[in-house]
């Protein structure tokens, strides 16, 4: 019998959840809209808003799970890689947590996490499986052979695939995250209207930062001709970015299966969600044999139960860390 109260404060988000023998029961998330007023999270902004939401979420999450914080038996928390501020409060609160009701904790690695959120609901995937991992500050393409053995065989060498988006987006004077936008505009729009150049990158490494500078160009250029350009074309630009960026994470995800000789594909974080990669996955699921695992639309972006269910494998195995445990805001992928 294991009730594990989980809490992820890694960037903009105060989430808490709560995981009942490996099933959740309560998953409260607080977005942090103060940003969309900067163009991106501010990290001094995200740690106080994080420190008035997080009494509120617990509380809400404990009455959800209809709980109370005598029935819980170990407290997860993610440790790192994120912001330092930000980390900083709900590891704090975790450790109080904790201490307070003598209760063991365990420490998260927030990118694992992302990965595991694929053992919240059916189907599961089976190990060995591969997992793009895309969110605001990774993309991974990881080798999972169990919970907690897992490799990076291949990741960007510049800005991340939700970066990407989220760049884009400023260039087109959307409001941040861009993402989410950039995907509700390309459902209108053509994905052929305008080519952009894939990067030719080694191995199963990523790029970015050339395709926002190609975007960012092509832009300036069309925009001297007619001032209104994105305005009038803007479905189009959005559905060509996507389909740009869809092709380039999943053109490398193909030679990684390739390579591998591994057909459970797996896709986890944020842009996870974007509708052109779920719809791109599935195409290729059919070309090349594939079964392929989406995460449900909450588990995609940042959540406390993926972290709650990573705290109940490390809860089975006895996993524990102490008091001495501090936030890693760089925290190595096996760390
Ligand atoms: O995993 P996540 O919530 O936070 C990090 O750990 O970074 O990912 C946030 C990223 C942002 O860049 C956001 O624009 C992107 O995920 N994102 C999307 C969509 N929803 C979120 N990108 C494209 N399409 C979406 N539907
Ligand atoms: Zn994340």
């Amino acid at each position: 019998m294991s009730v594990i109260l989980a809490i992820e404060s890694s960037c903009d988000e105060t989430s808490v959840a709560i995981c009942n023998n490996g099933k959740i029961t309560a998953n409260v998330i607080a977005n942090q809209t103060i940003h969309q007023n900067y163009g991106g999270v501010i990290p001094e902004l995200a740690s106080r808003v994080h420190q008035q939401n997080i009494v509120p979420v617990i509380q809400q999450a404990l009455i959800d799970a209809k709980v109370s914080k005598k029935d819980i038996n170990a407290v997860a928390f993610t440790r790192g890689p994120g912001l330092l501020g930000s980390l900083l409060v709900g590891v704090s609160f975790a450790k109080s947590f904790a201490l307070a009701l003598d209760l063991p904790l365990i420490a998260i690695n927030h990118m694992h996490a992302h990965i595991l959120a694929h053992f919240i609901d059916d189907p599961k995937p089976s190990f060995p499986f591969l997992c793009l991992t895309v969110s605001g500050g990774h993309t991974q393409i990881v080798l999972v052979k169990d919970y907690f053995d897992m490799e990076i065989v291949g990741q960007t060498l510049d800005d991340a695939a939700g970066e990407a988006f989220d760049k884009t987006a400023k260039i087109l004077n959307l409001p941040y995250p861009g993402g989410p936008l950039i995907d509700l505009h390309a459902r209108s729009g053509d994905p052929l209207a305008f080519k952009f150049p894939e990067p030719q990158i080694k191995d199963l490494n990523y790029s970015f930062s050339g395709l926002k500078t190609a975007i960012l160009y092509f832009i300036r250029a069309q925009e001297k001709l007619n001032p209104d350009f994105i305005t009038e074309r803007l479905d189009d630009i959005c559905a060509s970015v996507q389909f740009s960026i869809v092709n380039i994470l999943l053109n490398k995800l193909k030679r990684a299966a390739q390579l591998y000789g591994i057909k459970e594909i797996a896709i986890a974080g944020g842009v996870s969600a974007n509708t052109g990669l779920r719809s791109g996955l599935e195409l290729r699921a059919k070309e090349l044999g594939w079964r392929v695992y989406v995460p449900g639309f909450e588990y995609c972006t940042d959540n406390a139960a993926m972290i709650a269910v990573a705290g109940h494998f490390k809860f089975m195995s006895g996993e524990f860390v102490g008091q001495d445990i501090a936030p890693a805001s760089r925290m190595e992928f096996n760390g």
